[in-house]
């Protein structure tokens, strides 16, 4: 099984889920990450991201961010987007419908069929880091329950 977590950046949100789901799975299960802008190429995860996971036991300082691409439907059974301009923009760039439902927005894991958005903690404070691991955490423990 191989999991792609997707924000816009891959550097705040994506990390923190890929760094929680891989916590709650065996080794066999491969969790990666990756931004729909290639904005932050190559950087370490957002210091708030690394504090927030740090708190709560989980080490993502492993993490490079990396920009998503074609190939990484081919590569991965599911495809999670935390927001909905994710979700556009992954499936503008899917081209059958095989690759269409590989993706899922993450909160309906946990909050079925609402749509819910993970919001984008860039521009806030150390709060909005607490708020979006503790949604990512809800959604993944869906998930590793599925697995
Ligand atoms: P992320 O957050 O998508 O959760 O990694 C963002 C990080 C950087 C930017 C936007 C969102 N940015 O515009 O640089």
């Amino acid at each position: 099984m191989k999991i792609l977590m997707v924000c816009l950046g891959n550097i705040c949100r994506s990390p923190l889920a890929e760094g929680i789901l891989q916590s709650k799975v065996s080794s066999d299960v491969i969790v990666d990450s990756a931004g729909t802008s290639g904005y932050h190429e190559g950087e370490l995860p957002d210091k708030r991201s690394i504090a927030v996971a740090h708190k709560y036991g989980i080490d993502i300082t492993n993490q490079r961010s990396r920009k998503f691409r074609r190939k990484d439907f081919q590569e991965f059974d599911l495809i999670y987007a935390m927001d909905e301009s994710n979700y556009i923009d992954i499936l503008s760039l899917a081209s059958t419908e095989e690759e269409k439902e590989k993706v899922k927005m993450i909160l309906n894991e946990s909050h079925p069929e609402e749509d819910r958005n993970v919001p984008d903690p860039y521009y806030g404070g150390e709060m909005g880091f607490e708020n979006v691991y503790r949604m990512l955490d809800e959604a993944c423990s869906v998930i590793a329950s599925k697995i």
